[in-house]
């Protein structure tokens, strides 16, 4: 295991008594990517704080590769790779400059410096932005920037705090597929998130945490089928006569949770969307049919039947 989180505990003792993190065991495999999913104030930073020395436990550890990181803080930040959930590029440094001087940090010569943020520009496409302040960048130019400096050490985990927060849609992708390809690299990544379509399409595994304690732990697909994620159909109707009989067939089958009538049609909820569809689309076709829309299982349905509520509340 390459990350190990023990009875992991941060207690803030400041005028209210706020305990951040709540106990966490975790383990990380070599070469995940792991999500940690919350909502605002689960914990997700103060975890990551702790694990990259920057905050002291209340009690537990963390070991990175076996390493210790309360007794040996310096060893651990060789092995350890930090994209904080705010910008912190040097904004007097170039782009260049900034995974360059990083490297000169963590011993590099001034040629291997020099070869690696070359290097690393090139992978994430931002060899033309070399000579580019920070300030001039897009957020997710940026965040790219942030990402190849982490990396440019070779360290063997790297956390990433919100890694697409306040990036536009296009950006964000372009992060997915950057972090996607660390995974050649061998490297670990430990991500936290409050998106569920994240952590969904980029995690191996996910732990859903809340108030410092994780909830469940798996796959996204595994999440979502132990928690019985449903599919939800929303149809919108011309005519709701007579709808009552249609509900009740609908109610009648195994595979559907709930059939209820809504404002301008019916809402299913269903387990499987397989035959239903079909069948649906057929029965609500005498109602005169004008709008379907599918909401699939999701970890968010996965989210909300465990905490009670909405990972944006
Ligand atoms: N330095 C601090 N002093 C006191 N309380 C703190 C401190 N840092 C965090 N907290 C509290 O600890 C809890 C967990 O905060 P944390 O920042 O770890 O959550 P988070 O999951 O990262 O949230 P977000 O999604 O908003 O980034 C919150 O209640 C927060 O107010
Ligand atoms: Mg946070």
């Amino acid at each position: 295991m390459i990350v190990q989180f023990e009875a992991l505990t941060k207690i803030y003792e400041s005028k209210l008594r706020i305990v951040a993190v709540d106990g966490i065991d975790l383990e990380l495999k070599q070469g995940e990517i792991f999500g940690l999913l919350g909502p605002n104030g689960a914990g997700k930073t103060t975890t990551i704080s702790i694990a990259t020395t920057r905050t002291l436990p209340t009690s537990g550890t963390v070991r990175i590769d076996g390493i210790d990181v309360v007794q040996h803080p310096a060893h651990a930040r060789r092995l350890i790779g930090v994209v904080p959930q705010f910008n912190t590029l040097d904004r007097s440094l170039t782009v260049y400059e900034n995974v360059y001087f990083h490297c000169r940090y963590f011993g590099f010569s001034h040629g291997e410096a020099k070869a690696r943020a070359l290097e690393l520009l090139e992978q994430f496409m931002l060899s033309e932005r070399k000579s580019v302040y920070p300030t001039q960048l897009s957020g997710g130019l940026a965040q790219r920037v942030q990402i190849a400096r982490a990396i440019a050490h070779r360290p063997k985990v790297l956390f990433l705090d919100e890694p697409s927060a306040g990036l536009d849609p296009q950006s964000r992708m372009a992060m997915w597929s950057a972090v996607q390809q660390l995974r050649k690299d061998g490297i670990t990544v430990l991500l936290t998130t409050h998106y569920m379509e994240e952590a969904d399409s980029l995690s191996d595994r996910v732990a859903v945490i809340d108030y410092g304690r994780v909830l469940a732990l798996g796959s996204p697909e595994k999440l979502k089928q132990t928690f019985g994620a449903q599919t939800i159909f929303n149809l919108k109707l011309k005519s709701l006569e007579g709808l009552e009989s249609l509900i009740a067939t609908l109610q009648a089958r195994p595979d559907v949770t709930s059939a209820e009538a809504t404002a301008d049609g019916l809402r299913v909820i269903a387990a499987s969307s397989d035959g239903l569809l079909p069948e649906l689309v057929q029965a609500a076709a005498g109602y005169g049919l004008r709008d379907l829309t599918i909401t699939e299982p999701s970890l968010e349905t996965v989210f909300i039947q465990l905490t009670g509520r909405d990972l944006r509340e």
